[in-house]
Formats: structure tokens, C-alpha cells, sequence
């Protein structure tokens, strides 16, 4: 291991108003992946994900929806979370910026910008997209659309508090060029400073005071703190900056990566640092800008065809199938286009062909040869040392591509090796090694040299694929990869006692996989349609089966023992009262149900619920605001509805 380092990365905080979709999860697996990597090279590494929760977006939508803004987040929060845990993310915290020490600290931001001068009382005029919750300048907005995502602006005027960013622009600059790794891809740089320094930077609005939900003004409590100085400093506040404990602050800022989406490059390069400054903090390593995860011809949100739920897509899947796609198919900073058949075509070549065959196929062999274990006399031959050495390769580049979040090349370099070993199996071609008795110590060797390189292959995939890693290792008789140095011997371990396990990636059928998918799709669009259309079909010999009458309620008392149930006693047509148990005590009292008509189900087998011997049941339905009983009208006791 190499001398205990730190390592800070975050991902962007997400805006609970929206479902999430793999583009979102795209952010979080990359921090992940990245994460896993520095703590099996011995870094004390501190994972920080989390949601911002504040702005008019999340306001407009918890009205409309009857709750509180506290109540909207909450529940799509913890749906967040959720997702968090099923795609494997180990994150060490999880920030919401309505978490109390988070608008604490906000509030002291504000409060110390303030007294350094750098914040003051103005007006704002400008051209605002609510979706973004941006403000535009004309020269900015393009064709009166809002430049990020192209929706209409609409003129918008008020007092408002501002920050000077402006007196920034020319230590920004230096600082870009006194740290070329800053922005990740390089080209970054002088996107910001060709449309966003040079132009000349305006000062930032950073109140609001037009809705509440949000962060006071220490100052005047009118006004909240508008959404980026209260988005952009929860990465700070995480670490318990400004609170009575800010050891892991200490411990950990600056941070070392800021990944986000390339859309909020201007927020975390402009905007961010020159608060950072205001503050006298010392500024992030390195913001990495990743590309978008596009449908074919469009963004998520437009999703027609395919399926961009991460739930769905994991639970059909699993984890790591989703996980390695998304690291693999799109390439460094650039976007990448999802596709279903992309997805299946994946998942089939690289984890079912290559990496589960070659896992399959060698612990099938040294059972079948070996009895499971492989014998110490062994006898080195062709093809060993290439093996070796093509390890010794895909350790140096995984390595270099992944310190430069190069996910997918990194995996590229990985999948060489992979390519390799299964090459080598065709090279020595142990079944015909198996003929003959003779050959037996070379056998061994191969095989030996197989179960090796699985091992390396565990090692490099463990921060991608953690689970898979596990389930080989597993397979080779090994506990889980810790320490990432561990892929570059040859020879750890003395032998290997196989255990056979299950198919780890079963190969997918395309055409099936596309129409299952199609309609999982389906369902997501119309979900009450999808219900219907999933119930079994009767016929009409089924439904005649069921004897339904009209009755009219003639008793009804409450059944002692349960709290749901209701004793009805039914005028059914015969002369004979019939007694029925039926689970509306909670929707209605006896004296609203006594006198009215309702439908029976007639030839229902009895059946004693809580002591009462109920003969048939009545219709209601499950709305969602509680059960409703059906009632008739005009009809007589008796009379048969069908
Ligand atoms: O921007 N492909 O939150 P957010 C790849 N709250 N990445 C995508 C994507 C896609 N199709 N769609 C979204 C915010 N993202 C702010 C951040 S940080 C202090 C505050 C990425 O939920 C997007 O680029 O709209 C961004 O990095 C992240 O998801 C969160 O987006
Ligand atoms: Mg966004």
C-alpha cells in the first residue's frame, strides 16, 4: 500500500423533483467506482452524495400535491436513498441541504460574505427560466430560450441581494492557469472563459424573495438564500464547516474531485470558487465534467422505448450489469447514447461471453481434471509469461486510466486482459492436455495460471463490479478484494480450491429482452392501463359462475372483536335474513348503511370471521381515499344482476 493519503470526492447534490434516471445514477456509480479504487489503494477516502431540496420548483409541486415541501422531500428523498443502497453506492455521507447544520452554516456564510463586503442589497432584472431556476442575461438567453435547457424565459424584476463575482474574474483566471488539472476534460477551461469570463462576469443574485422555501437571510428574513450559494456549499457544511465539529473538514478539504454533469460546469468553476475565495478557503483539486447519458436523438425526459429506470432496469438485470454499461458505453467527458439492444448487446459480449465464460469454463475444468484442487507439481510452459505480462499491462493503464476518471478506458484495458486469458485457454487447449497422463504437471500449471488471473480479474473489477467481484472470488475459494495492489502479482496465492457456483451472467435472449422491455416500458407510461391489461382473462362461463343479487340492509351492528368488521343482516328477497361480515367499519357507520340497496355475491362458500358466520359478501370499492360500498338503486331484493 502506499502512504495513507486523503481522498474527497463528491458527487452533485440531486434535486428531488423529478424521478431519477440512469443518468442521474450515471453521476453516482462514477463517484462510486472512483471511491472504491482510492480506498483499495489505502487512501482515507470520504464519499459525500446527497439532494438539494430548496426553490419555487419544489415549493410549486409540494402545493399542488397538498403537502408540506418538507413532507414532498421526505418521501422522494428517501426513495433517493433507496436507489442508493440497491446500485451498491458507498457513499460515506448523505447531505440534504434541509438538514439543520446544513442552513445553519449557510446562514453564517451568508452572514461573513456580508461583513467582507462582498455581499449587497439590489435589483435584479433579468431573464428567468423557473424550471433552472436561472436568471439570464439577453446576451446569454438564446431566441428568448433559456440556454440550458431551452425552455422560454420570462422577464422578471426584483430586490434582491447579490454577490460580487465580478471582483473575482481576474483570480479565477489565474488560478485556471496556475492549475492546469482543475477542469476535467482540459477543453473545459476555455468554454468558461471564452463565454463566461471574457464577456465580463456579472454579480450573482443570491436571494430570493418571491417564494419561502428556502434559506433565511440572516439579515432580513423576507428573503431566502437563492438556490446555488445554498446548493454549491453543502459540500463544505457536510464536513461540518462552520459547526462545533469540524475535524472532517479539516481532515478532508479541499476536495479532490467535484464530478458532475457537464450542465453545471459554470456553477462549480466560476461560481463556487470565487465563494470559496470570499471565504478564504483553499480551492478544489479538480472539477471532473462528465457527458450525458441521451436516448437516441433526445434527453431522458423525453424517453420513448426505452426503459431509463434504474430500478427496473437493475431488478431485471442486476446491479452490475447496469453499473459496468454505464462506465463502459460512454466515454470520457463525452456523452453516450442509451440504448435497450446496446444495453443487452453489453451485457451478453463482455460480462456473459467473456468474463462469466472464462469463470465458468475454468472452475468447471479444474473440478473435472483436479477434483476442485489444483496440485502443487506444476511445469511452466508457452504462452505463460505473455499471460503475465499482458496482467502487468492492464494493471499500468486500468491504473492511469482510472487516476484520470477514465472510466471506460480504464475497463477497456481491463477487458484486454480478460481477452487475453481466454485466449490462453485456447492456446494450451487443456482438454487435450487431459489425454494424457504425461501432461499432468503442465495441466496443473494451466490451470493455476487461469485461477490466477481470475483472481487479478476480481481485483481490477472490484470498484466497478463490486459484487460480481465478490461472487469470483467466491467461486475461487477467496474472501473479498481489499487492497488493489493485489492485481499485480502473479503467484499469490499457493493453489486454489474451486467451488462451482451458479452462472453469474446468463446469457439474455435480444428479441425477448427488447419486448419485455417494451412493455415494462409500457407500463411505466400508463401503469393503470398495464394493470388491467395484466389480469388473467375469463370467460363468460367463468363470470356466470358468480351469483350476484340485489339486498337492502335491514341490521347492522359492530363486531366486538374487530375494529374493521361490520355484522350486516340482509333482506336478500327470500323472507330469510342472511348474515354478512364485512371489513367498512372504518368508512361507515350502521345508522348511513341501514335501508339502503347493495350488491351481494350470493353463492359465496360461508365462512366465520371474528365469531360471525358470514353468508356471501357485498361489493365496495378501493378508492384511494378509503373503501366505498356500491349501491343500487330501483331494484328489488333478489333480483339478479349480471
Ligand atoms: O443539477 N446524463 O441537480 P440535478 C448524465 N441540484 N448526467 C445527468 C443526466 C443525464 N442524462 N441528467 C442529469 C442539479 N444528469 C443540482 C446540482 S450541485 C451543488 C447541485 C446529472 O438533479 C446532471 O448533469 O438536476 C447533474 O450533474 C446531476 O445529474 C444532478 O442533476
Ligand atoms: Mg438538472
Amino acid at each position: 500500500m502506499e502512504e495513507s493519503k486523503k481522498f474527497y470526492i463528491t458527487t452533485p447534490i440531486y434535486y428531488p423533483s423529478d424521478n431519477l434516471h440512469i443518468g442521474h445514477t450515471y453521476s453516482t456509480v462514477q463517484a462510486d467506482a472512483i471511491s472504491r479504487y482510492k480506498r483499495m489503494r489505502g487512501y482515507d477516502t470520504f464519499f459525500l452524495t446527497g439532494t438539494d431540496e430548496h426553490g419555487q420548483k419544489i415549493e410549486d409541486k409540494a402545493k399542488a400535491a397538498g403537502v408540506t415541501p418538507k413532507e414532498y422531500v421526505d418521501k422522494i428523498v428517501a426513495g433517493i436513498k433507496d436507489l442508493w443502497k440497491l446500485m451498491n453506492i458507498s457513499n460515506d455521507k448523505f447531505i440534504r441541504t434541509t438538514d439543520e447544520y446544513h442552513e445553519k452554516a449557510v446562514q453564517y456564510i451568508f452572514q461573513k460574505m456580508y461583513d467582507k463586503g462582498d455581499i449587497y442589497l439590489g435589483s435584479y432584472e433579468g431573464l428567468y427560466c423557473k424550471p433552472c431556476e436561472s436568471f439570464w442575461t439577453e446576451t446569454q438567453a438564446v431566441d428568448g430560450k433559456c440556454p440550458d435547457c431551452g425552455r422560454p424565459v420570462i422577464k422578471a424584476s426584483e430586490q434582491a441581494y447579490f454577490f460580487r463575482l465580478s471582483k473575482y474574474a481576474d483570480r479565477l483566471l489565474e488560478y485556471y492557469d496556475s492549475h492546469p488539472d482543475f477542469f476535467a476534460p482540459s477543453m473545459r477551461q476555455a468554454e468558461m472563459v471564452n463565454n463566461f469570463i471574457k464577456p465580463g462576469l456579472q454579480d450573482l443574485c443570491i436571494s430570493r424573495s418571491t417564494f419561502k422555501w428556502g434559506i433565511p437571510v440572516p439579515i432580513n428574513p423576507d428573503h431566502v438564500i437563492y438556490v446555488w450559494l445554498d446548493a454549491l456549499t453543502n459540500y463544505i457544511t457536510a464536513l461540518g464547516y462552520a459547526s462545533e465539529d469540524d475535524s472532517l473538514f479539516k481532515k478532508f478539504w479541499p476536495a479532490d474531485v467535484h464530478l458532475i454533469g457537464k450542465d453545471i460546469t459554470r456553477f462549480h468553476t466560476i461560481y463556487w470558487p470565487a465563494f470559496l475565495m470570499s471565504l478564504d478557503l483553499p480551492l478544489p483539486e479538480k472539477v471532473y465534467c462528465h457527458g450525458w447519458v441521451l436516448l437516441d436523438g433526445g434527453k431522458m425526459s423525453k424517453s420513448k422505448g426505452n426503459v431509463v429506470d434504474p430500478v427496473k432496469l437493475a431488478d431485471r438485470y442486476g446491479v452490475d450489469p447496469l453499473r459496468y454499461y454505464l462506465l463502459r458505453e460512454v466515454a470520457f467527458g463525452a456523452d453516450g447514447i442509451f440504448s435497450n439492444e446496446n444495453l443487452i448487446n453489453r451485457i451478453n459480449s463482455d460480462l456473459a461471453n467473456d468474463l462469466g465464460n472464462l469463470v465458468s469454463r475454468t472452475v468447471a475444468m479444474v473440478d473435472k481434471y483436479f477434483g476442485g484442487t489444483i496440485p502443487e507439481q506444476r511445469e511452466s510452459g508457452e504462452f505463460d509469461d505473455d499471460l503475465k505480462a499482458v496482467a502487468a499491462e492492464a494493471k499500468i493503464n486500468a491504473e492511469k486510466y482510472l487516476d484520470s476518471l477514465n472510466f471506460s478506458e480504464s475497463l477497456a484495458s481491463i477487458w484486454k486482459f480478460i481477452s487475453r486469458t481466454n485466449k490462453y485457454i485456447d492456446e494450451t487447449a487443456p482438454w487435450a492436455l487431459a489425454k494424457d497422463e504425461s501432461n499432468r504437471a503442465r495441466l496443473a500449471q494451466v490451470m493455476y495460471n487461469l485461477c490466477e488471473s481470475i483472481r487479478i480479474i476480481s481485483v481490477f473489477i472490484a470498484p466497478f463490479l463490486p459484487e460480481t467481484s465478490s461472487k469470483i472470488r467466491a467461486q475461487l475459494g477467496l474472501g473479498e478484494a481489499t487492497d488493489w495492489e493485489e492485481c499485480g502479482v502473479f503467484g499469490k496465492e499457493e493453489t486454489f480450491s474451486v467451488v462451482k457456483g451458479e452462472i453469474i451472467f446468463p446469457r439474455l435472449d435480444l428479441e425477448k429482452e427488447l419486448e419485455e422491455l417494451a412493455s415494462l416500458n409500457k407500463a411505466a407510461e400508463n401503469p393503470l392501463k398495464a394493470e388491467i391489461e395484466g389480469v388473467a382473462k375469463i370467460g363468460i362461463d367463468d363470470f356466470a359462475k358468480v351469483d350476484l343479487r340485489a339486498a337492502e340492509i335491514t341490521g347492522c351492528v359492530p363486531v366486538k372483536k374487530a375494529k374493521k368488521l361490520l355484522e350486516l343482516t340482509l333482506n336478500d328477497g327470500t323472507g330469510e335474513p342472511r348474515t354478512v361480515a364485512s371489513g367498512i367499519a372504518l368508512y361507515y357507520k350502521p345508522e348511513d348503511l341501514i335501508g339502503k340497496k347493495v350488491i351481494l355475491v350470493s353463492n359465496l362458500k360461508p365462512a366465520t370471521l371474528c365469531g360471525v358466520e358470514s353468508k356471501g359478501m357485498i361489493l365496495a370499492a378501493d378508492s384511494s381515499d378509503g373503501v366505498k360500498v356500491i349501491f343500487v338503486d330501483g331494484v328489488e331484493p333478489g333480483t339478479k344482476i349480471r
